[in-house]
């Protein structure tokens, strides 16, 4: 089994020096930095590989189909979808919002329903479906969070009525960490045939996810949160919806038959795959699987459990800190902020240390809202953040007080 530093050795990066010190990177819920396995795999395709896929008879372009087609069978492996059509490729998580806002509003919502989000969205779920709201003048319903993180399950009960036409809602805040209790909702959504879409973004990177357990009927994610390029994601999305919503780009790929009399459209997971794919981030996608898979959650849990408790007592040995999210069930995250210090002007400090942390509202506003501040600081862990980048960032963060205390 990898150590910590087995692991470290597999991310270039991590030798970097910032301002000449070693880099210490705790911004991984912005995106996780790329083992070397998933750099040559998308420059392996590029110097061996190119040609386009789905459509030539040449060798070249069958091996590219072949390796692309199966990263859809390991992401759907990975996250435990019943069939491979049910994942499409996207540019990411937002991508895959905006094409369920557009097309399933399309298809099943009407003026006057309902979609509920919580207030703890990621500005990638709320958007989306204020902008499909303008188009099909829908009831957006706000689903709050108490004080602690947790959302108010019994206002949510409220909520569900037979207006409402879906839920969308994190598995795992990016601004809190705070981990939503994700199948709960689900039952009760379902319980009044409520289908429910779950940003996953902060989700897969720290936990097994297994669609058909949980019973979502679409989950959203991004590759470069994971480990994975940048540029490609994954809607994964029950066939019932995705066979029933319309296609969301036109263009080549997504058709069966094309004339001025009318057009019909390819099946799934084509129909929603218009133009020519990011071959080369899927391969590099590809190859990210394979590398958590070796490693394997198990691992990945335990250490960022440990991480995420090492943290907090460490910060919270400090007076003047104050942590947003304080619900027993975290992943990945620790939002804080030093008395009433502006969080940028922590991270700037911290920068000059080498120390890379996420400062600001982190597209989470209705979250800074809610606590009426106007960020925080966030320090966010990846599978080889070690004990010692904790260490060296509570003592940068105290060298910081006290020079702004
Ligand atoms: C919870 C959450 N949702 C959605 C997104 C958007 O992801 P992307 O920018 O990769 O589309 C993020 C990114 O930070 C996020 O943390």
């Amino acid at each position: 089994m990898k150590t910590i530093n087995d692991i470290r050795k597999d991310f270039p990066i991590l030798e970097e020096k910032i301002y000449n010190k070693p880099l210490v990177y705790l911004d991984n819920a912005a995106t996780s930095q790329k083992p070397l396995k998933v750099i040559d795999a998308m420059s392996n395709y590029y110097l061996h590989l190119n040609a386009n896929v789905h459509r030539g008879v040449h060798l070249l372009s069958q091996k590219a189909t072949d390796e692309f087609e199966k990263t859809r069978k390991n992401v759907q492996n990975f996250i435990g979808a019943k069939h491979s059509q049910e994942i499409i490729f996207t540019r990411g998580t937002t991508e895959s919002i905006n094409l369920v806002a557009s097309t399933f509003c399309q298809e099943f919502v009407k003026e006057g329903d309902e979609i509920i989000v919580s207030e703890m969205e990621h500005h990638s779920n709320i958007v989306p479906w204020q902008l499909a709201q303008n188009k099909y003048k829908f009831e957006i319903r706000v689903l709050p969070f108490k004080d602690r993180g947790e959302l108010d399950m019994e206002t949510f009960k409220s909520l569900l009525n037979s207006k409402t036409k879906l839920v969308a809602l994190t598995h795992v805040s990016n601004a809190l960490g705070v981990v939503n209790p994700i199948k709960e909702v689900i039952e009760l959504a379902h319980k009044k045939d409520i289908p429910v879409l779950i940003d996953g973004a902060q989700g897969v990177p720290h936990f097994k996810i297994n669609v058909e357990e949980l019973d979502c009927d679409f989950y959203a994610f991004s590759a470069h949160k994971l480990y994975g390029p940048m540029g490609i994601g994954v809607l994964y999305g029950k066939k019932k919806y995705l066979e029933a919503m319309p296609p969301y780009h036109g263009g080549g790929e997504m058709i069966k038959e094309v004339s001025f009399e009318g057009t019909t459209f390819n099946e799934l997971p084509f129909k929603f795959e218009a133009g020519t794919p990011s071959v080369a981030d899927v391969l590099g996608f590809n190859a990210a699987i394979e590398y958590i898979n070796e490693i394997g959650f198990d691992f990945i849990e335990k250490h960022e459990e440990f991480l995420m408790q090492y943290t907090s007592e460490k910060l919270l040995s400090l007076d003047d800190i104050k942590i947003y999210g304080t619900t027993p069930h975290k992943a990945g995250a620790i939002s804080f902020n030093l008395k009433d210090v502006h969080p940028f002007d922590v991270g700037t400090l911290l920068d000059q240390m080498g120390i890379a942390i996420r400062t600001g509202h982190h597209c989470a506003q209705t979250v800074m809202k809610h606590y009426n501040i106007v960020g925080t600081a966030r320090v966010s862990f990846g599978v080889y953040t070690s004990k010692e980048d904790i260490d060296i960032f509570i003592e940068g963060l105290k060298r910081a007080k006290t020079m702004l205390l």
